[in-house]
């Protein structure tokens, strides 16, 4: 699909000038048809699936499963039944972590690199009920250390839980072999597809997952749209996170009958709209199709690291060669704070990124750093994005000052850089209107800085 017609179909890119978008590995923007299936749902047929006999009930109840299905179909999942709709991966994370029939003493496996998605709840279940954690240091250039990850295997892990393709630096770990040497140690692996599931094709029965958790807001699908994949035998190991309507076969005052999976672990009425959204994204991404997916983003990468291939004031974040960086370019600066940095791209070139430690504080923590910069491509982000990228980032760089230059504290700048052209949004962007934003714009960053990417 040609570039300007892709474009044409997100609402979101139609305002002149276009809003330069690079915040794709927190939410994608959301294309026509999705918007469309969810409008649908509504207007058309606003029932509740499984529970009543009319028309609506039976239609929305129709699309919900014809949904299980083609989620199932595009990640290679052997049965429909292995898909559970939950509100995000965090949640397909943790219904794998809560439910799971741990034993005192028994281990998973995580990396250094985990997202707070894929931590918080071991550090939970190690407090509360004796799992141990076992933490896979990462190397700093994007190499696997396969001898390290059976070292820690070796020691009665029965459950291996990483990302594929990482939120910080795009890296993409082997999950395949990953896979092989888990089942051949005796444990289960659970995959975070966050950042992975978007820009490749992902097959669960060639990997060999047996849990692969999505989130649909990332992959052109609507907010509150997350997915488990499952093996079904794996999937009925689990103990669901949630009671309630949908989820038993029979109840009587004192006891209760759980249907199957994975009717189990949808309590309550579901995003109907939501997940009839998510569907149409599945079929808006294999309409366009992954290999040009990949090209576009891989060339709006590629077009950016190399203008600052020799500027020794920015230091990008993982591998240095871009197609070993998925669709993310992550940096700091040299003496500019992370936050200001994102404030004077939007401020001043409609660049939109993410600044701070996007959810992964464990990883900043460690190296004493207040976070960076993340610039993350998709789909509809063409040379012209990529060069707006470039173009604000070399007028950022230009007005640092020299006496800043020399130091490392990403907390130089903090309040002090303005873009030349000032604040171009809205109708009247005056230095006035411009004046009278500031102070919510600095909230707005406090906010940021407290949250430090919570989500
Ligand atoms: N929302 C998280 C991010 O932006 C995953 O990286």
């Amino acid at each position: 699909m040609n570039l300007d017609r892709l474009r044409s179909e997100f609402p979101a890119l139609e305002s002149r000038p276009p809003p330069v978008y690079l915040d794709s590995a927190c939410m994608s923007l959301v294309p026509r048809p999705v918007l469309e299936a969810m409008n649908g749902y509504y207007r058309n047929y606003p029932g509740c699936a499984g529970r009543s006999l009319h028309r609506f009930s039976e239609e929305v109840g129709r699309r919900y499963e014809a949904a299980r299905a083609a989620f199932a179909r595009f990640f290679g999942a052997p049965d429909p039944s292995g898909v559970v709709f939950l509100r995000n991966a965090t949640e397909a994370i943790n219904l794998v972590g809560q439910g799971w029939p741990w034993r005192r003493g028994d281990r998973v496996l995580i990396s250094d690199q985990e997202h707070n998605s894929n931590l918080i709840v071991w550090q939970r279940l190690a407090r509360e009920r004796g799992l141990r954690i076992e933490v896979l240091a990462l190397s700093e250039d994007g190499s696997f250390d396969a001898e390290d990850l059976e070292r820690h295997l070796a020691r009665n892990v029965r459950l291996v839980s990483l990302f594929h393709t990482s939120n910080l630096d795009g890296r993409t770990l082997p999950v395949r072999e990953i896979a092989e040497l888990a089942h051949d140690r005796g444990a289960q692996v659970l995959l975070d597809g966050c950042q992975a599931a978007p820009h490749e094709p992902v097959d669960l029965e060639r990997i060999g997952a047996d849990f692969y958790a999505i989130s649909g807001h990332k992959m052109l699908g609507p907010t509150g749209t997350g997915v488990l994949v499952s093996r079904p035998s794996a999937l009925e190991r689990l103990r669901p996170l949630l009671l309630g309507g949908e989820t038993v076969a029979w109840s009587t005052l004192t006891d209760h009958e759980l249907r199957p999976s994975p009717y189990r672990f949808e309590a309550g009425l579901q995003n109907y709209a939501g997940v009839i959204g998510a569907h149409a994204a599945l079929d808006f991404l294999a309409r366009v199709g992954f290999e040009e997916i990949r090209a576009v983003e891989h060339s709006a990468n590629a077009r950016v690291t190399a203008a600052f291939e020799d500027e020794p004031r920015l230091h990008l974040l993982g591998p240095p060669e871009p197609e070993r960086r998925s669709s993310i370019f992550a940096f700091s600066l040299d003496g500019v704070d992370p936050h200001d940095a994102a404030l004077f791209l939007d401020e001043g070139h409609r660049v939109m990124v993410r600044s701070g430690m996007h959810c992964v504080h464990s990883f900043y923590e460690r190296r004493g750093l207040p976070g960076n910069v993340r610039a993350s491509f998709y789909l509809y982000n063409g040379r012209a994005d990529a060069d707006a990228l470039v173009v604000g980032l070399t007028e950022l760089l230009d007005r640092v000052p020299e006496h800043r230059v020399s130091g490392t504290s990403a907390a130089t700048t903090r309040g002090t850089l303005r873009p030349a052209s000032g604040r171009r949004r809205g109708a009247g962007s005056t230095r006035a209107a411009a004046r009278s934003a500031r102070p919510r714009r600095r909230a707005a960053r406090g906010r940021a800085e407290s949250a430090a990417g919570s989500g």
